[in-house]
């Protein structure tokens, strides 16, 4: 086999990725449709399915012009099964199936989870992955999921999830509260850099799911003080665009963002070190869009380092939806000779991460 070629449409980014054997990305190309679903506020399946079908096939050309290969290279071909938007997962595993039928070659449905989970093991420079432990814990936080999961030979199980709202929707909703259009990560991230913790807010606790993530709660508190502050929590901005330029935040505003963003990485902080006791992990994966954040990654690698932890942080470029992951994570499956369902999966709106066996890579 000389190449991988994956293909990931399961929400607003088309992208087409080509990998070598030992996972090293040789060509990686992300088109992201935000301007398109800006004005809206959020996703709209139905535009985000035809743009994929118009963005894809130039993508294809480009990723196979910039790794200077021929379709006909291709050895392996994955594509985004599930889960996400069932109309624009479609489009990329169509795509996949009549390419696979077509060469021959083999065709492993990609998990979209799984990708963001193993995308830490994955060089930006075109180096090998690294080698993929059969043990470890992986953290995804992403506009859709935020998740911790627990990797082992017997199977990947759910440490914690969120009760409510994932932890990129808590960022989505305060930055369209606070007028400051969508999506939210990126403008709270640097806003909330010039502000500074005033008023922590509590992190959540609960009796029965101790380890359960929220983040519902944590929005509301932020509205009331928003409101305190003198703005009226805007929940229509997006189809206006952003009410409030990001250089005319008040002083008042960052702080508040601070210590929303400060709640948001101290839960998450407070549950990884209360598992940490009772699992062990030596390794975990720190993945998904929220991945990207600045606060996130410099208490997370400093938690690692205290616990003895290996903090692995997805790359930036990869923190977002990308095809490099879901080609990785479909190689690891086939090269692991697991089971999948192969040319007859479905496009799956869910699709729990728990239910598949984990292969570790043969000698991990
Ligand atoms: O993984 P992703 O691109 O798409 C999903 O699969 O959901 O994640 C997008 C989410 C959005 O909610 C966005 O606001 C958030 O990731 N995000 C961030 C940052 N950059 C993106 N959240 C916090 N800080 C950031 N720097
Ligand atoms: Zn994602």
């Amino acid at each position: 086999m000389s190449y991988v070629l994956g293909l990931e449409t399961s929400c607003d980014e088309t992208s087409v990725a080509l990998l070598r054997e030992d996972g090293s990305i040789v060509a990686s190309v992300v088109s992201s449709q935000i301007d398109m679903h800006r004005r809206y506020g959020g996703v709209v399946p139905e535009i985000a399915a035809r743009a994929h079908l118009t963005n894809l096939p130039p993508l294809l050309d480009e990723a196979l012009e910039r790794a200077g290969a021929r379709l006909e290279e291709v050895g392996l071909v994955v594509a985004t099964a599930g889960p996400g938007l069932v109309g624009a997962l479609l489009v990329g595993l169509a795509e996949g199936r009549g390419i696979a039928l077509g060469l021959g070659v083999p065709f492993v449905p990609g998990h979209h989870i799984e990708g963001h989970a193993l995308s830490p093991f994955l060089d930006l420079d075109g180096g090998p992955a690294r080698a993929v432990p059969a043990r470890f814990a992986a953290l995804v936080v992403s506009g859709g999921h935020s998740h911790l999961f627990s990797f082992s030979p017997s199977g990947i199980v759910v440490l914690a999830k969120t009760r409510d709202d994932a932890a990129g929707e808590a960022f989505d909703k305060v930055a369209k509260m606070a007028g400051l259009g969508y999506p939210g990560g990126p403008v709270v991230d640097r806003l909330a850099r010039s502000g500074r913790v005033v008023e922590p807010f509590a992190v959540p606790r609960f009796k029965a799911g101790a380890h359960d993530l929220s983040f519902s709660g944590l929005k509301t508190a932020v509205r009331d003080r928003l409101a305190a502050l003198g703005f009226s929590p805007n929940t229509g901005v997006a189809l206006r665009g952003p009410a409030l330029a990001e250089e005319d935040a008040p002083g008042a505003l960052c702080d508040l963002l601070a210590a929303f963003q400060e709640a948001v990485v101290a839960q998450l902080e407070d549950r990884l070190e209360r598992l940490h006791e009772t699992e062990r992990f030596p390794l975990l994966t720190v993945s998904g869009g929220v991945a990207a954040n600045s606060l996130l990654r410099e208490r997370l690698a400093a938690w690692g380092k205290r616990r003895g932890v290996e903090v692995l942080l997805a790359p930036r470029a990869l923190t977002s939806d990308n095809a490099a992951m879901v080609a990785f994570a479909g190689l690891l499956r086939h090269r692991a000779g697991a089971p999948h369902e192969g040319l007859s999966a479905p496009a799956r709106s869910r699709w729990p991460l728990e239910g598949l066996p984990w292969a570790p890579p043969p000698g991990a």
